[in-house]
């Protein structure tokens, strides 16, 4: 990416802060009818088991998912901000580079304060990551190279733009939640720019073994993200029944309704510098049946 591109992101920053302090209208509080999370990306939406549930039950259920989907973005940029920092030491500090992401720490920083403040606002309880998320993410963290975790950090976002949207653009959603919602989409749209910049002279040098690597390192980052957020404990919390069952069904019906939804973007990414091959294609369709 170009000096005076990254200059211009920089610029629109600093003239431009979204903060979520004045941002976000929090001293709304929820309607009646409010949702938290759009039907369709709840767990549950689709399974014949979803007819069932009281109106009550379907707004907990979104309720609680989104708290999830709140805290995994918080705690997945935390980690990213470690990685950053660390990134950062090696850059010259007057570089376009550093400057740029100095900036997407102190917005990073300021999206992890708006999600916890959102998730009390929610009277959310948030599930904190399984021991082995909590092993992976802080092993990648530490110790992959720096274009893995930026491969790894834009499929993430990526997904969180999905997130975003959808969530955003739905007005039955709770004001507070459009809002906070709205200010991600926007700033993350800038470090995706950046991200796709800087991964593309990565991309453009890799050879077959390296592009094979970094398509595993998406998918798997995306694995990762995805089954954060379903989580048996909502199903015991809002009163469903044999809670392992009905995990197990929403785990599949997540798991399409995943890839229909939220893999539009990532799959044209991949495909767009050859990430699809045939060591790599079989994966894709088999932990994300993506159509690849
Ligand atoms: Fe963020
Ligand atoms: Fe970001």
């Amino acid at each position: 990416m170009q000096a005076e591109e990254i200059e211009r992101l920089i610029r629109i920053s600093k003239e431009r802060p979204l903060l979520p302090e004045t941002y976000v209208p929090w001293q709304e509080q929820p309607k009646a009818n409010d949702l938290y999370l759009p039907e369709k990306l709840t767990s549950l939406e689709g399974t014949p088991l979803y007819h069932t549930l009281t109106p009550q039950q379907k707004t907990d259920l979104g309720r609680h998912e989104a708290v999830q989907v709140l805290y995994s973005y918080g705690w997945g940029e935390a980690l990213f901000c470690v990685f950053m920092t660390r990134y950062l030491l090696q850059l010259p500090p007057d570089g376009p580079e550093h400057r740029f992401l100095i900036r997407e720490i102190i917005e990073e920083y300021r999206h992890q304060e708006m999600f916890s403040q959102a998730i009390i606002q929610l009277n959310g309880e948030a599930l904190p990551p399984t021991k082995m998320h909590q092993f992976i993410g802080k092993f990648s963290t530490n110790y992959l190279p720096a274009d893995f975790l930026f491969m790894g950090s834009l499929a993430v976002e990526l997904i969180t733009d999905m997130y975003g949207n959808y969530s955003r653009r739905a007005p039955e959603i709770y004001v507070v939640l459009r809002k906070v919602f709205e200010l991600h989409n926007i700033e993350e749209g800038r470090h995706i720019h950046f991200t796709k910049g800087l991964l593309q002279t990565y991309t453009a040098k890799a050879g077959y073994i390296r592009k094979t690597l970094y398509s595993f390192v998406i998918l798997m980052n995306i694995y990762f993200v995805r089954t954060m957020y379903v989580r048996k404990e909502i199903y015991e919390r809002i009163g469903i029944n044999n809670a392992d069952a009905v995990f197990k069904e929403a785990t599949r019906n997540y798991r399409s309704k995943f890839t229909q939804n939220c893999l539009g973007h990532i799959i044209e990414f991949v495909d767009s510098w050859g990430g699809f091959n045939l060591l790599t294609r079989w994966a894709w369709r088999w932990l994300l049946h993506a159509k690849v």
